[in-house]
């Protein structure tokens, strides 16, 4: 109760408007293409203890905007997936390979792998995003540029992996060898940052349900990344999203790819243990 009407008041104080309303999700059902059954609710992780229930953002959309992503053919993003299948195919780098002479299709070798990532990657001694696995095999088995974190190719191959796997649980592990990285997250996700002092628990876990402005306050889940908004009709990465939630508290925010922010990711993936990989998503 008290972060939520500091909150209140710290929003009242930047002129934003709190809404009057405890609407929480809606109850509708995530089938794309009558096909796949998406998990948008789930009991928390044993390692949350604010919530007992977790939330796809879906459940928070307007009905228009989730009706979007029950039909590939009307899911925006899935251009970028279109995309990203011919790039697979296509030969890039001093080694003269694509994605598709090591790993065939998409389909076969990529099901399940967004699922479980951000992942200990032993030999590198590190937790590995998809964005920064990607680049390293375009850099050390293709002898290929990297690509840019949230630049388009980039976004788009992000889209065709995790569109294989949609509607498998997300299941990141946070014990051994990743644990010091997640304990590195969550750490952030509970700092207050900017000149508004708020921590993305204080608006994800206390204020989920709530208006701000016009936005209903989604759990800031990630399982829907990449995700495609309306506001800015593109795809965007997990990492372009934080940018846009700690600049709205006013703070300098973290890089893309900066070590925060893949400790940061890891976290908030881990809060989404249980709930289906939707991505590409639909926001507005
Ligand atoms: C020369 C062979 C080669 C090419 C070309 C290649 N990869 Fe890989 N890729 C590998 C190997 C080997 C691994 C396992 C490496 C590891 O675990 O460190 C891997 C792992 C991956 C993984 C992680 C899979 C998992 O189960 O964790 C992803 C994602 C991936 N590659 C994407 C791509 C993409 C996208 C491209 C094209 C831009 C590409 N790879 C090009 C050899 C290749
Ligand atoms: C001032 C309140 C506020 C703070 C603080 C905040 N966010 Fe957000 N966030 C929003 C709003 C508003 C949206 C858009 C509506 C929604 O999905 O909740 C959003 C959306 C998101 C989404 C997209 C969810 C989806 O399903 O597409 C993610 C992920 C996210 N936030 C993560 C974070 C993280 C991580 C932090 C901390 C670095 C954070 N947010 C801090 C207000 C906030």
């Amino acid at each position: 109760m008290k972060r939520t009407t500091t909150l209140v008041s710290v929003l009242a104080l930047a002129a934003w408007t709190a809404g009057p309303t405890l609407a929480g999700p809606d109850d509708h059902q995530l089938v794309i293409n009558d096909e796949i059954q998406i998990i948008t609710e789930a009991a928390a992780p044993a390692h949350m203890d604010g919530i007992d229930t977790i939330y796809s953002g879906w459940r928070f959309r307007a009905d228009e905007t989730q009706a979007l992503e029950l039909d590939d053919f009307e899911n925006p993003g899935m251009i970028g997936v279109e995309n990203a299948m011919a790039i697979w195919e296509t030969v890039d780098g001093s080694e003269g390979k694509s994605c598709a002479s090591c790993h065939e299709s998409a389909e076969s070798s990529m099901k399940g792998v967004r699922a479980v990532y951000p992942k200990w990657n032993e030999a590198a001694g590190e937790v590995r995003t998809l964005e920064m696995q990607i680049n390293d095999c375009r850099t050390t088995r293709m002898g290929a540029e990297k690509w840019k974190w949230s630049g388009g190719d980039m976004v788009d191959m992000t889209a065709l992996i995790s569109s294989v796997s949609r509607g498998m649980p997300v299941n990141v592990a946070i014990d051994g060898p990743a644990q010091s990285t997640w304990e590195k997250g969550k750490e952030i996700y509970y700092t207050r940052f900017g000149q508004l002092e708020l921590s993305c628990a204080n608006c994800h876990e206390d204020n989920y349900g709530n208006m701000i402005r016009a936005d209903h306050l989604s759990q800031g889940q990630i399982n829907g990344f990449p995700s495609y908004r309306l506001k800015t009709a593109k795809l965007g990465s997990v990492h372009n999203r934080f940018k846009g939630c700690v600049r709205d508290t006013r703070a300098e925010t973290f890089a893309d790819g900066s070590p925060e922010f893949v400790a940061l990711e890891l976290y908030v993936a881990s809060r989404g243990n249980g709930l289906s990989v939707e991505g590409p998503s639909v926001r507005n």
